[in-house]
């Protein structure tokens, strides 16, 4: 069962799709709302959507004392939005109405979703309440950037119901890919295809989501990173919170953004699919047919190869543009064929490309590009190899910045 937690803040609207997000993957859900959140959402509008009886008070159902049964039955409980009120009185220990006094019997993970202004944010009281929640054990989401109640906008903002579901998700499927492992750390993700330009309306790309990009991008950040997502083409994937996006095009975009963004980093992951080759020539003009209906330009296309990014990251390590401790971390997608099975091939890619770790997918058969589940191995350069079972594109994300935060050295 997952308790879900509002405070009164006018984010609490969208609680009711988060309760929504809970019910379609088939959990049974109570909501706890505070009194004040009541002023914002209706209680008939959270038992319509749970299924379920909603209180606030210990002083209802006393025979049943329920902060005592519901904080032992949760599997799991998500506090959205969580005002800086909320957080100070749970960082107190303070049992003064149903939701808290339930956060003292859950043993269950607990997720608060902060939601306020910026100022209230960066308060030091508050900064040091989230400090007192992180250290007990509970995770509190890094708040997205945007737009606040009026008009003014910076960090404090709930991130998207769907943003807290996913992450929630994940913490039910892996229980530690919410920890705070890359406190201080820079990380470099890059995610999604290239687009190869052929004339101004043509382009070549390829079947890359940017769901693993992303799904890495989402986590780092919320470890504790600053982490900079630089992002080729996605199925139209919503920025992460907390993350900053840097958008690029061609595979030689993606060279010179990663060159920039990755000099200062402690770990960069080369998740883009990046097109191998290019068009030779870039046509200025639309490439039209002649009058007999045929074009040649379009029939035999001349192209050049692209540069190896992520081999190029290692090269430039060596040469002292990257931090001589950075961890790099590549991909490989990989059939197998008559000459070599998957697990060939990726040992032979860890070695030629010169990074660290190598996650390997098992790809055809419609495994792996635009699904959101994935399976492989991931491969180190130190000889470790394991098994990445068949789950979530987050958890995978997850388990590949462990062994990634594993190998980092000691935090500047
Ligand atoms: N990559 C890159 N630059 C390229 C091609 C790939 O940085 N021009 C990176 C990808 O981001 C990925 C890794 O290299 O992390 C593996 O990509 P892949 O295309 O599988 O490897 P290739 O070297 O192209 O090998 P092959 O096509 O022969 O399998």
């Amino acid at each position: 069962m997952i308790i879900v937690g509002v405070g009164g803040g006018i984010a609490a609207y969208k609680a009711c799709a988060l309760v929504r997000h809970f019910t379609e993957r088939g959990h049974e859900v109570r909501v706890i709302p505070t009194e004040s959140a009541l002023k914002f959402v209706g209680a008939a509008t959270f038992e319509a959507l749970s299924g379920n009886p909603v209180q606030t008070s210990v002083f209802e159902s006393v025979p049943e004392v329920p902060h005592v049964r519901l904080g032992q039955e949760a599997d799991l409980v998500v506090i959205a939005p969580a005002t800086a009120d909320l957080m100070a009185r749970a960082a107190q220990g303070r049992a003064d109405d149903l939701l808290t006094g339930t956060l003292l019997t859950a043993r269950c993970p607990v997720v608060f979703a902060p939601a306020m202004h910026t100022e209230m944010w960066e308060h030091p009281a508050t900064r040091a309440n989230v400090a007192t929640l992180r250290e007990r054990g509970a995770v509190v989401i890094e708040p997205a950037s945007g737009r606040l109640t009026g008009k003014d906008t910076g960090a404090g903002r709930l991130p998207e119901p769907d943003e807290i579901g996913a992450l929630a998700d994940v913490l039910l499927e892996h229980p530690g890919a919410l920890n705070r492992d890359l406190e201080g750390r820079t990380v470099v993700v890059s995610a999604g295809g290239t687009k190869e330009a052929l004339d101004p309306v043509r382009y070549l790309t390829n079947r890359s989501s940017g769901k693993q990009g992303y799904a890495l991008a989402r986590l780092a950040a919320q470890r504790g990173a600053r982490v900079v997502l630089v992002a080729g083409n996605t199925i139209g994937l919503a920025d992460p919170p907390a993350v900053e996006v840097v958008r690029i095009t061609s595979a030689l975009d993606l060279q010179a953004a990663m060159a920039e963004h990755a000099a200062a980093a402690d770990l960069v992951i080369m998740a883009a699919a990046v097109a191998d080759y290019r068009p030779a020539e870039v046509a200025t003009t639309k490439l039209k047919k002649g009058a007999d209906g045929k074009s040649e330009a379009l029939e035999s296309i001349t192209m050049v190869e692209n540069p190896d990014v992520l081999a190029g990251l290692v090269a430039a390590r060596r040469d002292g543009a990257l931090r001589s401790d950075a961890v790099i971390v590549g991909f490989a997608a990989e059939t197998g064929d008559a000459r070599g099975t998957v697990l060939d091939y990726g040992r032979a890619k860890l070695q030629r490309k010169g990074c660290e770790l190598l996650v390997l997918n098992a790809v055809g058969d419609g495994r792996a590009f635009e699904v959101d589940e994935n399976s492989g191995w991931l491969l180190g350069a130190d000889g470790g190899e394991s098994a990445l079972p068949l789950g979530s594109k987050s958890a995978m994300a997850a388990r590949i910045l462990d062994a990634a935060s594993a190998r980092l050295g000691p935090a500047r």
